[in-house]
This record gives structure tokens, sequence and C-alpha cells, in this order.
């Protein structure tokens, strides 16, 4: 059997030749029931038993991975699936660069690679938990599909980085798998290990910005891992990729029909001016600047999932050839960094300024940089949209100090353009730029579930095309 196909006999589907592995087998098999008791207790609320077209991989080569079919969510195949191997693949940097890729966990660095596929399995079941309340307001039956999409396969990548912590890290993988099952995101005694995987996701439009902007920090750090000299990481999250590219599809479409819905009905009721926000709300969409405000919040808390911008922890973990750079194959550099410097955004003396550092310990800055640029193609898609319509707004990044709780600027209040404010210009302010409780109770208003298949929500356009290329009518979910 090749690699490209994936074994579906036993009740693991994989092409990790799991059926050879009788150790692994047992210990993911015993693993399974809590999984499935967790998907119950914490999966999508209310839609268990519901029919849902879902895509499922049954390849990892890159043309016709997915098949779709009607499935109950707890009956989803959720497989170990790995990108196939490169042949003579090398360490492509740090310390080791150009020496063979391992394929057993370097006993030197076992704990700091362990803590990293915890880390990333951890954001996993975290985002399934923060949105299970959703599919009881989905806006289409169209979207509640997505998110259940993307809920399955975040639980297939928490499968991921457990089959790596069962496989390659004996009893205390095991132990961390069980921890996995156990932390709930926004637990008071156990949460998640990250902070924005301990938010609330209270509405649909939170859901769309946490999948442009959190899920797409999880492809910045799986991008990072895919370069890692660990081979079945690099392999596990190469694979990964391919799934995470629909949660940003279904985050940057989202927000673009909200936007587009939005502008529509104010040039047909004749509002120009986006700030007239009672006007606009009247109207049953949501206005552009309160779509301004959510984007501010997630972003925000985004860019405080790539920790402090000087680290020793991320030169250690470049340097052991664990986690690389952003594209790391295509960068044209000695890919040990033992000289370079990056400029680094500071504090310094009250201002903020471009500081050289050097570039191994500024490289949780660099992966932010390379995610901020990668967020603002996004942006400028959804201001043509804007446009399109004569709507004379822009929707913009705010300034990376703003509503800062992690790194250089977790101390400081700044404003959207990195303004440096006293607590009391914030406290004045900060309702200007963050979603107020007012602007909540408002969109849960709107959040009113259309059930009848081809029909939308009065604050969201349609989709262009459908999924698998279904016609806009067609029962994306059958509810049960
Ligand atoms: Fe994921
Ligand atoms: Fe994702």
């Amino acid at each position: 059997m090749s690699i490209a196909q994936v074994d579906y006999n036993g009740l693991i589907p994989n092409n990790v030749g799991l059926g050879d592995d009788v150790r692994v087998k047992r210990a993911l098999e015993k693993w399974h029931p809590g999984y499935i008791n967790w998907w119950k207790d914490m999966g999508p609320d209310g839609f268990q038993e519901s029919m849902v077209y879902l895509r499922t991989a049954v390849s990892v080569d890159s043309k016709g991975w997915a098949v779709f079919d009607y499935v109950r969510m707890p009956e989803y195949r959720w497989g170990i699936l790995l990108a196939p191997a490169a042949e003579g693949r090398t360490i492509p940097f740090g310390a080791h660069a150009g020496e063979p890729a391992w394929q057993e966990v370097p006993g030197e660095y076992r704990a700091m690679l362990r803590r990293m596929i915890v880390i990333q399995g951890d954001t996993e079941p975290a985002s399934v938990e923060q949105q299970r309340h959703l599919g009881k307001t989905a806006p289409s039956l169209y979207d509640m599909r997505n998110l259940f999409q993307v809920n399955v396969e975040e639980g297939r990548h928490l499968w991921a980085m457990v089959y790596l912590l069962h496989k390659y890290f004996g009893n205390d993988g095991r132990d961390e798998a069980e921890g996995l099952l156990q932390r709930r995101s926004g637990d008071a005694d156990t949460p998640r290990m990250l902070g924005a995987f301990n938010e609330a996701t209270p509405d649909w439009l939170s859901f769309f910005m946490f999948t442009f902007f959190v899920d797409r920090d999880g492809k910045m750090q799986l991008e990072a891992q895919a370069q890692s000299g660990f081979d079945p990481l690099s392999r596990t999250c190469r694979f990964m990729l391919t799934e995470e590219a629909h949660h940003m599809f279904v985050g940057e479409t989202g927000i673009g029909r909200t936007v587009q819905r939005t502008c529509e009905a104010m040039v047909k009721a004749g509002i120009d001016d986006p700030g007239n926000i009672e006007a606009v709300r009247k109207l049953g969409v949501i206005d552009l600047p309160t779509i301004q405000k959510k984007l501010n919040l997630h972003y925000s808390l985004a860019l405080d999932l790539f920790g402090s911008e000087v680290s020793t922890n991320a030169a250690n973990v470049f340097n052991a050839g664990l986690k690389g750079r952003f594209q790391e194959h295509r960068l044209q550099d000695d890919h040990k960094l033992e000289t370079a410097v990056y400029p680094v955004l500071k504090l310094v003396g009250g201002e903020i300024k471009r500081v050289d550092e050097p570039a191994l310990t500024a490289l949780n800055m660099r992966l932010r940089d390379d995610y901020t640029n990668d967020c603002s193609k996004g942006v400028a898609r959804w201001n043509k949209i804007i446009e399109a319509t004569g709507v004379k707004f822009a929707l913009t990044l705010p300034h990376v100090a703003f509503h800062r709780h992690i790194g250089e600027f977790r101390n400081t209040h700044a404003s959207p353009t990195g303004e440096l404010l006293d607590a009391a210009t914030w406290d004045k302010k900060k309702d200007d730029w963050l979603p107020s409780s007012a602007d909540g109770d408002f969109i849960a208003g709107l959040m009113q579930p259309v059930v009848e298949p081809g029909k939308f929500a009065s604050w969201i356009a349609p989709p262009k095309v459908g999924i698998d290329n279904k016609p806009g009518d067609f029962e994306y979910v059958k509810i049960a």
C-alpha cells in the first residue's frame, strides 16, 4: 500500500502502518473511548445525531484527497494522516542543518519537542470547545456545515498530535494525551494552555474572526513546524496545513460576506455614512465600525499567541532544529542565524522604536511579521468588497502595540494607530476600539438561526459557490 492511500479497515484510519504497530495501535484504541466521550460532551451541542455533509480524507496526495458524504459527527472517521516522506530529507536549519532528518526523537531535545507537540495539540480541542454552541445560531445550513467541518478537522488535528505523543514519547506521551482530554477552554481550574483559546466565541462574527485570525496563527505555527528536523512532526504538519486552508477560507469568506451584506443594505437604504450606526443596525446588518472592533479584538488576541518578541526559548527550538521559520526552505541565508540581526519593535524611553536584535532570539517577532503580512492580504480583499459597493470605509489591522497582554507592549496602552496613552485615556476610549457589551448584545440579537435550505440570515450574503459545487438550496445538514 502506498503512503498516499489510507487504511480504513481498522478502528483508526491511518497511513502510518498502524496495523503493524501493535503497541501504538493498542495505546490509541485505549485513548479512543475517552476522545469520543470528550467529543460528545464538548463537541457541537445539539447536533450529534444530525447528518452533516462532510469531507473526509481518503488519501494524502495533492489532488482529490477528500470525499464528501453525509455522516453523523461522532461517526466521523478521525484518522492519522502524514504527508508522504521526502526521500533523503535533511534538517533544514539550526545547529544540525544538513544532517539527515530525525526519524526518532533526538534524546537531548526530547522535553522541548514534547512541549511543542502538547501546546499545538492543546489548541485543537480548545477551539472545538469554544465553538460548541454556535450550531444553534447558524445563519444558514451552509455555514453550519462549515462550522462542523472545521470542528471535526480540529478533532483530527488532536489525533495527529496524540499519535506523535503515543508513538514517540512512551509513558510521558500517554499522560500528555490524557491531559489533552482533561483541560477545558475557559475553565477556572484546568484551562487550555494559551490565552486566546480560553476566550469565548459568543457569536458567528467572532467565529469568522477566530477562523481568520486564530486559525491563521495555527497555520503559521504549522508552517514553522512543517520545517522541523523531526520528520514525523514535519509530515504531520504538512498534511494538517491542507485542512487548515479550509478553516481560513471559512473565516475570510465569512467576514467578506458579512461586510458585503452590510454595504449592500446601506446602499439600498441610501445611507452614506458608515458611522451612522443606529440607522445601519436598523437594517438588520452589522455596522462596519463594529466589525472593525471585532477585528481589533481578535487580531490583538492572536498576536499574543506568538509569545514574546524576544525569546531565548524560540532561539533554542530553532537551534535544535525543531521549529523553523515561515517558508524556511525559500529563505536565502545560512539557516543558522549565528550573526544575523532582525528589527524588533520595542518600547524605548516611552516610545515605540525598531531595534536590531539577534535574529535567533527575534524568531517570534519574525513569524508574527509574516503573520501580519498574511492577514493584511485578507483585509485588502475585504476592502475590495466594500469599495465595489461604493461605500467609503476601509478595515485596517490595528497597531501591534494595541491591546496586548504578552510581550513588549503588555504593560502599556496604545490606540489602534499605535499612539501610547495613559490609563485614564484608554479607559475612556476603549469602547470605541473594542466590542462593548452593548455591541455584543446587538450582535447576539441578530444571531437568529436559519435552517431552511438555501436561506440566509439577514446579516450575511450567500456564498458565491457551494461546497463541493452543490447548488444553493442543498441541504448541507439534515438536522435530527
Ligand atoms: Fe487545527
Ligand atoms: Fe484550524
